[in-house]
C-alpha cells in the first residue's frame, strides 16, 4: 500500500463506517449482490481481501462457522482494529500482494472463495497479483471483485472525478487478467440509487471518504466544495451507484 493510502485509511479508520452504516438497506443489497455470487456457507473457506472494518462483512457472516472463519486481510492495521470481535472473523495483517506471493500466513492452504471489494485499486501488479491469489483457489472455487468503474456519476468535483477514472482499473481489465489466470470469467453491473442530503454529502467528501480525496491538498479540496457549493442546491442529491462484478471460477 503506498504512504498516501496508508495514511488515508489510518485517518478514516475510526469513522469509515458512519458512511454507510446508517443505511441497512444499501449494505443488505451490496451483501445480497455478493451472496449471489459468492455463497458463505458453514465450512467454506473464505478470504476477503481489504477488508477493512468488515462493515460489509457483518451482513455475509451469517453462513460462516468458527471453525472456519473468513480471513480479513488488509495492510491497514487501524481498519482491522475495528472488526467486530467475531469468532468467525480472523484478521489477517497483509497486503493482496502479501498474499499472492505466498509472504502472509494463512490458516488455510486453499481456499473456496475470494472476495475483493472496493480494493482493487489499491493493488500493485494487477495481472501478478490475481495470478497469485487465482493460484489458491480449489477448483470450482470462485474470486469475486466488485468495484466501481472509473466513471462515476457521483456529485464530486470534476477534478476528483478525473483522477479517480485515471487510478481506476476497467471492469474488462481486471477480467482479462483473471482470465489470463486461468479462471473462466465473466461481469455484469448493479446499480443502486443513493439520495443523500447535498450538506451531510459535502461532510462526506471534506471528511476525504474516497481514497482518491486524499491525493488533494486541502486549498484543492476546498476549491472542490465550493464547486460542489455552486453546482447543487441545498436539498437532497440523488445519484446511481453503480458496481461491476467480475466473478471467476477456477476450472
Ligand atoms: C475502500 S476500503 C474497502 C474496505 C471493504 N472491502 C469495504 O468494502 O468496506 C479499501 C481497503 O483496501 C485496503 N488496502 C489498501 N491497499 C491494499 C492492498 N495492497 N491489499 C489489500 N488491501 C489493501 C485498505 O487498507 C482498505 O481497508
Amino acid at each position: 500500500m503506498n504512504d498516501c493510502a496508508a495514511q488515508h485509511y489510518a485517518n478514516l479508520a475510526h469513522n469509515y463506517d458512519d458512511t454507510w452504516a446508517h443505511r441497512p438497506e444499501y449494505l443488505a443489497w451490496m451483501c445480497r449482490h455478493i451472496a449471489a455470487r459468492l455463497p458463505v456457507r458453514p465450512g467454506t473457506r473464505i478470504a476477503d481481501i481489504g477488508a477493512g472494518t468488515g462493515l460489509f462483512l457483518r451482513h455475509l457472516i451469517g453462513g460462516a462457522s468458527a471453525q472456519s472463519p473468513i480471513l480479513c486481510v488488509d495492510p491497514s492495521a487501524a481498519m482491522l482494529a475495528q472488526l467486530p470481535d467475531d469468532p468467525r472473523l480472523h484478521p489477517v495483517h497483509a497486503s493482496a500482494e502479501d498474499v499472492a506471493m505466498g509472504q502472509a500466513t494463512l490458516p488455510y492452504d486453499r481456499l473456496h472463495g475470494i472476495l475483493i471489494k472496493e480494493t482493487i485499486h489499491h493493488i500493485s501488479e494487477l495481472g501478478t497479483t490475481l495470478k497469485g491469489l487465482a493460484e489458491l483457489l480449489v477448483p470450482g472455487g470462485h474470486m469475486l471483485v466488485v468495484t466501481l468503474p472509473p466513471r462515476l456519476e457521483y456529485p464530486l468535483f470534476h477534478s476528483a472525478l478525473d483522477r479517480f477514472a485515471e487510478r481506476q482499473p476497467a471492469p474488462q481489465d481486471i477480467a482479462d487478467h483473471m482470465r489470463k489466470s486461468g479462471l473462466i470469467t465473466s461481469y455484469g453491473y448493479e446499480e443502486y440509487q443513493v439520495c443523500v442530503d447535498r450538506d451531510h454529502w459535502i461532510g462526506l467528501v471534506a471528511n476525504r471518504w474516497m481514497s482518491v480525496l486524499s491525493s488533494f491538498t486541502d486549498e484543492e479540496l476546498a476549491v472542490g466544495l465550493a464547486e460542489i457549493r455552486h453546482r447543487y442546491a441545498p436539498g437532497e442529491i440523488c445519484f446511481q451507484d453503480r458496481f461491476a462484478f467480475v466473478l471467476g471460477m477456477r476450472p
